[in-house]
């Protein structure tokens, strides 16, 4: 238990968010959750959380530099989770300032904020594995319908040369690296965890972000599914519980690394063809199913390590709650919630 400590959770409404303002919170952690309401979902999961448990609520944008440093200077914080983003490559591209301005100089607000007022509070930065881009020195092969990389059998590690692409790649990176030097320049307790796929119940998946939650959906509202590429690309997933299980533990991270990132990973790849097996199939419709092109922005292979954070592979129920069960979890959450994905759709 950690009775009576202080967060702020940034971007605590939707789908991360929304569960760790619920783990944190029945942790008996006082909870602020800060958010615009900007995407669809939100107000759906807030209503979930306030069924549930307590905590407070500042509808804030995270580009008001002001509302940001009133809210951070106001409370006397333990942590600082910052998970607000604009999170799709695609609207990254449609709208590239929009998304500098969210993810660039918001998470630069929240480190600001927390340097002149809150610099005790350990920050959590959700980066991305994105800022590896493609991995181009790394050479990948089919290996049973999956793209694997020939030489890096364990993935992507914090070691391998940054690349930031697509202006999502670009906004995230530059907030990871503005979030590792606060840490170095000015000792804040900040760290970037730039993981691969995170799914779990309150996803309001859609096509182009979210992709496991959206299959769910898709496939139990009887929608098409796109798949981009050929379907063998692979993606490191874990659930959000896991993930929340993780945000906990950075204050011992930080004491023994400040200012490095963690590659978190469950080491349990799958491929999107996969996903769309029977084992991953929630048994709605599969009849839309068809291959179309390429995007553009998106790796291939999107296989990071945890070679830094080796504890995550001995951490008991890890990849096993990231497989199956974890699936059954947010398929149950996607026939429980089918009246609210029309309009969200
Ligand atoms: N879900 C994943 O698989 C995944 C993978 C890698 C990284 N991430 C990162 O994790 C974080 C959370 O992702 P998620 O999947 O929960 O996304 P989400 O879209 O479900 O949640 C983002 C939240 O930020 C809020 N928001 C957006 N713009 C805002 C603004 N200007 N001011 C305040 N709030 C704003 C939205 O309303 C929403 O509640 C993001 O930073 C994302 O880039 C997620």
């Amino acid at each position: 238990m950690d009775a009576n400590k202080e967060s702020v959770d940034h971007g605590g409404s939707r789908f991360i968010g929304c569960n760790a303002t619920h783990y944190f919170s029945s942790r008996n952690w006082h909870v602020t959750v800060l958010d615009n309401l900007s995407r669809d979902g939100t107000d759906r999961n807030l209503q979930w959380l306030r069924n549930r448990t307590t905590f407070d609520f500042e509808e804030v944008d995270v580009c008001d530099r002001s509302a940001v440093e009133r809210i951070v200077s106001d409370g006397c914080y333990d942590a600082v989770i910052h998970l607000a983003a604009q999170v799709a490559v695609t609207t990254s591209v449609v709208n590239p300032r929009m998304d500098f301005m969210v993810n660039a100089l918001g998470t630069f607000n929240v480190l600001d904020a927390v340097r002149l007022h809150s610099p005790e509070a350990v920050v959590i930065f959700a980066s991305t594995n994105k800022v590896y881009g493609k991995v181009n020195s790394a050479a990948t092969g089919l290996v049973g319908g999956r793209h694997a990389y020939k030489d890096r059998s364990f993935g992507i590690s914090e070691s391998e040369l940054l690349d930031f692409l697509s202006p999502y790649g670009c906004s995230k990176g530059a907030a990871d690296q503005y979030t590792l030097d606060f840490a170095r320049i000015y000792g804040i307790p900040a760290t970037s965890f730039r993981q691969s796929c995170i799914y779990g119940p309150q996803q309001f998946g859609v096509e182009d972000q979210g992709w496991l939650a959206w299959f769910a959906i898709a496939s139990l509202l009887g929608r098409d599914i796109t798949i981009y590429g050929d379907g063998n690309q692979v993606r490191d997933v874990f659930t959000s519980t896991i993930f929340c299980a993780l945000m906990k533990r950075p204050s011992r991270l930080q004491t023994r690394s400040p200012g490095r990132p963690s590659t978190w990973a469950a080491g349990r790849t799958i491929s999107f063809r996969s996903s769309t097996s029977s084992r991953f199939s929630s048994g709605g419709s599969k009849e839309g199913f068809y291959l179309s092109g390429r995007i553009g922005g998106r790796a291939t292979s999107g296989f990071t390590s945890a070679t830094s954070a080796s504890s995550m592979r001995c951490w008991a129920g890890g990849p096993r709650l990231a497989s199956r069960k974890g699936w059954l979890k947010l398929v149950d959450w996607v026939e429980q919630s089918h009246l609210a994905f029309d309009p969200a759709i």
